[in-house]
Order: structure tokens, then C-alpha cells, then sequence
């Protein structure tokens, strides 16, 4: 028995919940009620030791400028020394506020418009945005796909690497949605494509720590010394704190650096950080290891879960578990039109769960929906669209 209640349900509504109040963000047809296991974002609560290590902060009453100090730092390092035998220099680890807006400063800064941005889609959809939005091309070295099973093309990436055009690769480890938690192998065969073509690699590995028993991910930075290479990672997916604007942002290369430091502080005015983030950061790395691992060992059941209930209510589908993050992606095409599905889905089953064409033409016939919930929702979103392709194929 663990120390945390992972089958209690709690109402987030009226919290501004993008995933509970803002459902319409996906499409204006979804009701109120609809049952939302879309948006990576978990339905557990986040470790005590961090609520009351921000009441306290709060209660110290100054919430003025602050900056990551060496408690902060050493709290990074602790984390990902310890989980990942990685490790990190002090002076490596940056502040940015997400993943995202550092992805967008470092778009600008390293490339030029015009230039081509490697993605493997199908693949968290604002690496596209963000690409076309900073007047970049984007280059798709779309993933293998061998019924489920995913792996890297890279015949195709090694074309794509090679045209003197496409600067820099987006590398998604794990990958969000397919699941998959890149081996030491493929890891090392992207990094000297890239290197044979000097490429520079953003390696965005916010999924880290949410992987399956038995598979290890290993971070880009502890399997080369190519030097073009920018790691991303976050509290925001691993202790349920996504809304929280803060991730740290690796750079080891002094060329790097300055040009990181250039564009955040001089264009963009990033330097400072938020305090009650850097308590949230000391806390969770310093003491919620334990929340992590049981809260994992909670997925890796609802996917087992959710497994046995396909073999039972939908056979046809053959659902492997990913190796890597708390996302299922799932393909009903054996029984219906994933298009019809998603209609029906939204408009009378009142289950919002996302369509796989977002991620990509590559993706289109695939659902993803989220498993880092009580087993229960998981299951009544599971009888939902049971019921909705019961009346579909019955029609
Ligand atoms: C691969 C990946 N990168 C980045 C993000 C978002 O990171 P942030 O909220 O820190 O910008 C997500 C969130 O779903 C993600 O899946």
C-alpha cells in the first residue's frame, strides 16, 4: 500500500483548468459535462511536502525578485544525478519560463528564417507552431510506423540532415504522443547525423521520468560530446505542476551560452525567476521522489488496465503499452472511422479525448487520451467510447 490516494476524484472545476474549464479550447461543440481525458496534465494531487513548502513561503510574506541560487541548483542536480547518472554543472542549467517559450527563444537565436526545423511526427503539435510561427520551415522526418510499433526513418533523416537548409532537429525523448523512449542506439545514431551535418540538436526530454519498469531513458547530454546539443527538461509533467511557468534548460557549450544569454536577457528579458517556482523545485526534487515512483507505479496499472479492457471489449485494436509517458495512443480504425468516432465522441458520448490527426497527418486515425488518472474515470471514458462504437458499427 502506497502513501497516496490514487483512486480519490476531485473537482478541478472553477480553477480556470484548461483541461476541466477551457474544454472548448479543443472544439466549441464539447458540453460542460464532457469527461476530459485529453492534455497531458494528471488528475492527482500534487505531494503534500510541496503544498506546504509554498504555504510557508507564501506566509513569509515577500514575493519579490528572485533568482535560482545554489539550493536551486543543487536540487537539479541532486534529481537528475541520482535518477539518471547525469551530470550537470551549476553554470549549465538555465532558467526559462517552459519549455515551450525556451524552444521559441532558441528558434530565433540559432536559426535563421527561412531555415528548415527536423520534427518526427507524429509529434507534440506546438513544435510546428512555434516552427511556422518564427518563420521557419518545417522539415518532417516522419516515424516508421509498423502497426503501433514505432522507430526513426533514418534513411530520411540523414537526407534531411545533409541539405544545408535544415539547421536544427527537434528531438522529442520520450516521445509524446507514440510513446516510445528512444534506446541508447537510436539516440546515438541521430546525434552523428546531426554532427556529421552540423545540426544542432534540441533535445526536449520533459517525459523523462515518466517511463515504464525495465526501460531506461537516457538523456542525450550523457551519450556524446557533440557540443550543438540543448536539453530541455521540467518539473511540469513528472509532480503534476504543468502549470507552472518554470524548466530548466541545459547548455554545456560556452558558445551556446552566450548566445542563450543574449537572447533571453537582452531581447526577451529572462533572467530573473519566480520564487514560489524555485520552492516548488527545491521540495519536489529534494522530497517527492517517492510521490513520482508511486504515482508511476499507478500508470503502469491503469496501462495494464487498459489493456486487459481492450483485449475484452475491443479485441481488434491490439493496444500495446508505451514504454514511455502517461499518454495511451490509440487506434480504433479496425472498427470505425476514427473521424465519425471523434464526432460521436464529442458531440453525444461527452468523452474529449484528442484526435491524432492534431499531431500530424501522420497521425491521423489515432486517439490520445491520458491514463494518469483513477482508475475509475479511466474507465467510464473506456464505456464511453465502447457505447459510441457499438452505435456506430451497429448503424
Ligand atoms: C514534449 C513536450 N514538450 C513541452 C511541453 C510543454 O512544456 P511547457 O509547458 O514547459 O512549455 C509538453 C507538454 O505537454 C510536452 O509534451
Amino acid at each position: 500500500m502506497g502513501r497516496l490516494d490514487l483512486d480519490k476524484r476531485y473537482d478541478r472545476r472553477g480553477t480556470d483548468s484548461v483541461k476541466w474549464d477551457h474544454k472548448n479550447f479543443v472544439d466549441s461543440r464539447v458540453s460542460e459535462n464532457a469527461l476530459p481525458l485529453w492534455l497531458s496534465d494528471m488528475e492527482f494531487k500534487v505531494a503534500d511536502e510541496i503544498i506546504e513548502a509554498l504555504e510557508n513561503r507564501v506566509k513569509h510574506g515577500f514575493l519579490g525578485h528572485s533568482m535560482p541560487g545554489d539550493k536551486y541548483f543543487e536540487a537539479v542536480q541532486g534529481w537528475y544525478k541520482r535518477r539518471f547518472n547525469w551530470d550537470i554543472a551549476k553554470d549549465s542549467i538555465f532558467y526559462s519560463p517552459g519549455v515551450l517559450p525556451a524552444l521559441g527563444f532558441i528558434i530565433r537565436a540559432f536559426t535563421k528564417m527561412g531555415e528548415g526545423v527536423i520534427i518526427q511526427p507524429p509529434v507534440f503539435y506546438p513544435f510546428a507552431e512555434l516552427i511556422e510561427g518564427t518563420d521557419r520551415v518545417v522539415v518532417n522526418n516522419t516515424l516508421i510506423n509498423n502497426e503501433g510499433d514505432y522507430s526513426i526513418d533514418f534513411k530520411d533523416l540523414e537526407i534531411k540532415a545533409k541539405d544545408p537548409n535544415n539547421t536544427m532537429l527537434i528531438l522529442c525523448s520520450p516521445h509524446n504522443p507514440v510513446g516510445r523512449v528512444w534506446t541508447k542506439e537510436e539516440i546515438t545514431k541521430i546525434v552523428d547525423i546531426c554532427q556529421e551535418n552540423d545540426v544542432l540538436i534540441f533535445s526536449d526530454e520533459i517525459h523523462c521520468d515518466l517511463t515504464r519498469k525495465n526501460i531506461t531513458h537516457y538523456p542525450t547530454k550523457t551519450l556524446t560530446d557533440y557540443n550543438k546539443i540543448i536539453t530541455a527538461v521540467a518539473l511540469g509533467k513528472t509532480f503534476n505542476v504543468g502549470g507552472v511557468p518554470i524548466s530548466q534548460i541545459i547548455i554545456d557549450d560556452d558558445k551556446l551560452k552566450e548566445t542563450w544569454h543574449k537572447e533571453t536577457r537582452k531581447k526577451h528579458y529572462i533572467s530573473f525567476a519566480p520564487p514560489l517556482d524555485m520552492v516548488l523545485t527545491e521540495t519536489a526534487y529534494n522530497k517527492c521522489e517517492y510521490w513520482v515512483d508511486e504515482v508511476m507505479e499507478y500508470v503502469e496499472d491503469n496501462f495494464d488496465f487498459l489493456v486487459d479492457y481492450l483485449n475484452e471489449h475491443l479485441p481488434k485494436v491490439k493496444y500495446k503499452k508505451p514504454e514511455g509517458t502517461f499518454l495511451a495512443w490509440v487506434n480504433f480504425g479496425a472498427y470505425v472511422d476514427y473521424e465519425e468516432l471523434f464526432e460521436a465522441l464529442i458531440t453525444k458520448y461527452d468523452l474529449l479525448i484528442e484526435n491524432g490527426h492534431t499531431f500530424g497527418e501522420s497521425g491521423a486515425g489515432y486517439f490520445r487520451m491520458t491514463v494518469a488518472c483513477p482508475r475509475s474515470l479511466l474507465q467510464e471514458g473506456l464505456d464511453r467510447i465502447v457505447e459510441a462504437i457499438k452505435e456506430l458499427t451497429e448503424k
